[in-house]
């Protein structure tokens, strides 16, 4: 059966889903307030879950990457008839999704370096020295743990009301958007 303009392909869809899976575990396992902890001379390496939460975050920003090169030479996604507000309400939302993807990881690199902690990841890998650090000009610019930890709350509202209006698509509009991210049917 053609599928190309019913459901993405499978890579678009396995890299969709998996992006999922870690945004929201990295979210759930970020224990509240650590940043406040490793200001006071928290070893991170000691707490599971904050080598758990920045591993599956750079798991986020090595999947975003390799979504945006295949964005580039993949079939075209598939096109569904609909007002043109909705279109492009659809269009924003996934822009920003997309920035948040790449921001949010990056903001945590910013506030590891310029805040001199270690960036502590599973496997034992520990780096000590980012190269951000604490002496650069960007420290002073933000606090880069308060940033992140607000990215990191946008990026799980917006994919909520993203994830909400998938699920309206389904149920009361009945047209095949939802379905355009799940398998196919045999
Ligand atoms: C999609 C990926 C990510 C999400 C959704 C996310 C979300 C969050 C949230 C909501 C907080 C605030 C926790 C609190 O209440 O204190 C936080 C803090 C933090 N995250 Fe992430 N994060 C992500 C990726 C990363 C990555 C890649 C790293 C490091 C490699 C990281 C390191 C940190 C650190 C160090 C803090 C404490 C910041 C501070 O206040 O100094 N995160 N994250
Ligand atoms: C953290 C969670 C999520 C993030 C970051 C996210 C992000 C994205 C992005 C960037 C796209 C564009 C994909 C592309 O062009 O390849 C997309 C498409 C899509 N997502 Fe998600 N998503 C998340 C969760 C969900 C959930 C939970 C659902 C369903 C309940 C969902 C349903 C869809 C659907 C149906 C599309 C295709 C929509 C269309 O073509 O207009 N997503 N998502």
């Amino acid at each position: 059966m053609n599928t190309t303009n019913t459901h993405y392909d499978p890579l678009s869809r396995a890299l969709h889903w998996l992006t999922a899976i870690a945004v929201i575990a990295a979210f759930v396992l970020g224990p509240e307030h650590f940043g406040r902890e490793l200001r006071q001379g928290l070893d991170p390496a000691t707490r599971w879950d904050i080598v758990a939460h920045e591993s599956l975050g750079l798991l986020v920003a090595a999947l975003t990457l390799l979504r945006l090169l295949w964005l580039t030479v993949r079939p075209a996604a598939p096109r569904f008839d609909m007002p043109a507000w909705m279109h492009l309400s659809a269009k924003a939302t996934h822009g920003m999704l997309w920035l948040l993807l790449l921001v949010v990881p990056v903001s945590a690199m910013l506030a590891l370096g310029t805040e001199g902690h270690p960036l502590t990841l599973l496997g034992g890998i520990r780096v000590n020295e980012l190269p951000i650090n604490a002496n650069s000009s960007l420290a002073s610019l933000a606090d880069w743990g308060d940033v992140h930890g607000l990215l990191g709350d946008m990026i799980l509202w917006l994919s909520g009301i993203h994830a909400v209006a998938a699920i309206v698509h389904h149920v009361a509009l009945k047209d095949g958007v939802l379905r355009a991210m799940l398998p196919p049917p045999r």
